[in-house]
């Protein structure tokens, strides 16, 4: 049994739930189970009612709201023959002993023999687990550890026993890397793993210290988030956020599960006034408030921090420590600061860092394991053992001798060393042993940062660069701030396409920042308009549709890989391409009307294209428009590469990868497929309605200004956008080009561009991140 072509999961709770939905994103049919409610007509009404629930999630479990038909709701008494069908069984039941044992050898009464059944436990030993249980079912047990919630977190913890089937644990770690997007990191068999075991610790020390030390929460927050590449929730934040009434179980499970003299048990404490808060339901922000709250007494809403002293409330104030924003450039200058932020920075971070250093080999088999687990389940920017390499060992070691703690025997052995070096290209990692091995990735994972390692960009300015992927594919990555467009990408595209052509096949349009792009660069358009440059703006329009029509007819094929965010620009990159390799989480659309301006660099012109060849589109010229003024005038976003096929900002034959790390070697791939006898697409004529057309979207407009959802320049927008839409001012201007609809994509944006509406929008996006409504 090589595959996993049919699931099942037992629990519908909050993780099973989860769980379930992530399955069905990955187009695998799976059954959700739960029990038989006492007295109930509706035997499988828990796990029916946790699809529903699912559907309405937000952030969305599904991936598309198509993907909840394959999940098919039953219970355990009428539906666990149909286990026998499966080749993953996932249990998700609550967390106790005796439940989950009892539910084991029911199914490994039914299941076929070789189907891989795995806890998502939380805290349970496999070996407890397992105990009693045939042999088979130990072949095919493991545990698999999923984070909260379990599509967007990207942390798979897998454990395996002594007896369990290797080729069991690579089945279910293959499906849940390839299929489930997940990055995999292999624990032992100990108490909380590794994320929550060293996440816990910290988050306990930043608590405790804190109180101990008298920091405010919002002087606590700013030290352990930034600095230390924490979110900027810190450890208050974070506790709101997860809710504070799950830590004393957490926090009990691990103290009565872990030895006596594991150092995890000095950071046990206990803070009356964190009882006092769980009592009264301020346990964050699914409660009454928490460390945080809004106060919307009177109508207002003031931003509000507890008082760690008197445990009232008061205004939160932002903290302001010169140490904290120093360490933006030295992190370690912050642990030796003789201030009570340094001396909590280093009270907390010297020991975390010390204990992660403890849990090599105990928890973990090596730094890497670590490291992935707090980047990927505590959304760190840096694992622990890439921040010692940044604070320097012998700062840390000098820290810990300072307080008096044990310095890790590892931690000693990296005294003149770093955790990571890299060395012929390869990047390598510290072993116990003190010899370095090379990180190996995966087959199908390819990386531009190790590409970067050994490699020199082909071409290269200061937006953007150009690199070798090898087979004949070049690698186009921006590299301007949160990668928006400019001149010097448009200058270095024109450059690109230049190279592909004459010395290779095929080109990838690639990046791996957080966002592919979120579109232009609006500081640089507001710069020009606001010294009236306003020739210099509609240069820039202009060379970016020739930009964009160069690469959609180029002699080569150019597929774009867009991860997270692809707005504005970045979406009419993707649309003019000739494929698209999607990572699942790509949230993809033409956000101009929301700042005041429409889609100028042939946006409209290929979504009018898109729709007005969609066979499931009524016939005549109105109905292309209408759909595209719809999601154009709204500024939609998709909220998964799956839901932007349905807006067609993606089309059907393109590609998704699950797995961010394999998003490189996927489009290569394709880039690689379509150059065998590639041949460019051919111009496509627009049939558009013309001005008694614009009439009618400019009325559906003026609808939604009467209910008070668009405001007054909404509908200016909306106007403009319309006139482009339906073909112009001219009455029977059939068929319609492709460049007469990009002439008047350019006169639309630079009409608006030139109000002082657009401009305040503009301004306000840059300012407060949110365009003004006005
Ligand atoms: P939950 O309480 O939301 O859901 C548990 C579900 O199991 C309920 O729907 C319950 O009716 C069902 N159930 C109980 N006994 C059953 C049985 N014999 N057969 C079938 N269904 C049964 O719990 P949650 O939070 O989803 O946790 C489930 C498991 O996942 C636990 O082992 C927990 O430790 C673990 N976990 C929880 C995380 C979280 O953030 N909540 C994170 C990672 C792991």
């Amino acid at each position: 049994m090589s595959e996993i072509r049919k699931a099942a999961v037992i629990g519908a709770g909050v993780m099973g739930a989860g769980i379930a939905a992530h399955i069905a994103n990955a187009g695998v049919e799976v059954l959700l189970l739960d029990i038989v409610p006492e007295g109930a007509t509706n035997r499988s009404a828990i796990a029916e009612k946790a699809v529903e629930r699912l559907l309405k999630a937000e952030p969305a479990a599904f991936m598309s709201k198509r993907n909840a038909k394959l999940v098919k709701a039953g219970n355990i008494e009428d539906d666990l023959a149909a286990l026998a069908e499966c080749d993953w069984i996932v249990e998700a039941v609550v967390e106790r002993l005796d439940v989950k044992q009892a539910l084991y050898r029911k199914i490994d009464a039914v299941r076929k023999p070789g189907t891989a059944v795995s806890s998502n436990t939380s805290t349970i030993p496999l070996a407890a687990l397992t105990e009693g249980l045939s042999d088979g079912f130990r072949r095919d047990f493991l545990i698999t550890h999923f984070f909260n919630p379990p599509r967007y977190m990207r942390l798979l913890e897998i454990v395996s026993g002594p007896e369990t089937d290797p080729a069991t644990v690579a089945r279910v770690s293959t499906f849940a890397d390839v299929k489930l997007g997940k990055t995999v990191v292999t624990c032992k068999d100990t108490p909380g793993f590794i994320a929550n075991r060293l996440g816990t610790y910290w988050m306990q020390l930043a608590v405790g210290e804190a109180f101990a030390l008298g920091l405010t929460v919002e002087e606590a927050d700013s030290v352990m988030g930034r600095p230390f590449g924490i979110p900027k929730t810190g450890v208050f934040g974070l506790l709101d956020l997860v809710g504070l009434d799950l830590m004393p179980h957490v926090q009990g499970s691990l103290e009565r599960a872990l030895p006596k003299d594991d150092p995890f048990q000095k950071t046990v404490r206990d803070i009356p006034l964190i009882r006092t808060m769980i009592e009264t339901g301020l346990i964050g922000r699914k409660g009454k408030g928490g460390f945080y709250r809004l106060n919307r007494e009177g109508g207002g809403k003031v931003k509000e921090a507890i008082d760690l002293a008197s445990g009232g409330y008061r205004r939160e104030e932002k903290a302001r420590l010169p140490e904290v924003e120093a360490a933006a450039k030295n992190v370690g200058a912050l642990l030796g600061a003789a201030t009570p932020s340094g001396r909590y920075a280093v009270s907390v971070m010297a020991r975390t860092l010390a204990y992660a250093a403890w849990l090599v080999p105990a928890a973990a088999d090596d730094v890497v394991a670590i490291d992935d687990a707090m980047r990927l389940g505590y959304n760190w920017k840096w694992g622990p053992f890439e921040l010692i390499d940044r604070i320097g060992a012998p700062t840390l070691i000098t820290a810990l001798e300072g307080m008096g703690e044990p310095v890790p025997e590892f931690l000693t052995l990296a005294r003149d060393k770093t955790f990571y070096r890299v060395e012929n290209g390869k990047r390598q990692h510290l072993g116990r042993d003190g010899t370095y091995r090379d990180i190996v990735r995966p087959e199908g994972v390819l990386l531009l940062s190790d590409i970067k390692l050994t490699a020199q960009p082909v071409l290269k300015n200061g937006s953007a660069a150009v690199w070798d992927l090898g087979d004949g594919v070049l690698c186009f990555e921006f590299t301007s701030k949160s990668n928006s467009l400019d001149e010097g990408i448009i200058a270095l595209l024109g450059k690109a396409s230049k190279l592909v052509k004459d010395k290779h096949k095929a080109l990838v349009i690639y990046n791996e920042g957080s966002n592919f792009s979120v579109g232009a660069n609006l500081g640089l358009a507001l710069f020009a308009c606001n010294i009236a440059a306003f020739g210099e703006v509609e240069k820039l329009v202009a060379a970016g549709q020739q930009a964009y029509q160069a690469l959609k007819y180029a002699p080569f094929p150019v597929v774009s890989a867009p991860a997270g965010m692809a707005l504005g620009g970045g979406c009419e990159i993707l649309l003019h391409s000739d494929a698209v390799q999607a990572h699942a989480e790509s949230y993809i659309g033409l956000v101009e009307c929301g700042v005041g301006v429409l889609p100028g660099w042939g946006g409209c012109k290929e979504m009018l294209t898109r729709w007005q060849t969609d066979p499931a589109l009524p016939k005549g010229p109105m109905p292309a428009p209408s759909k595209v003024f719809e999601m154009v005038s709204t500024a939609t976003v998709s909220k998964s590469a799956a839901e932007a096929k349905e807006y067609k900002f993606l089309r059907e034959s393109d590609g998704i990868t699950m797995n961010r790390d394999r998003l490189l070697a996927d489009a290569k791939a394709k880039a690689i497929a379509l150059a065998e006898n590639y041949v460019p697409p051919k111009p496509v004529d627009l049939t558009l309605p013309g001005p008694s057309g614009r009439v009618a979207l400019e009325m559906a407009a003026e609808s939604f200004h009467k209910r008070g959802i668009a405001t007054k320049h909404d509908l200016v927008v909306a106007s403009a956008l319309a006139e482009v839409l339906t073909g112009g001012p001219a009455d029977h201007i059939q068929p319609v080009t492709e460049a007469q609809v990009l002439e008047l994509e350019r006169a639309g944006f630079m009409k608006l561009i030139r109000t002082n509406a657009t401009l305040a929008r503009i301004e306000s996006v840059l300012e407060t991140g949110r365009p003004l409504r006005n």
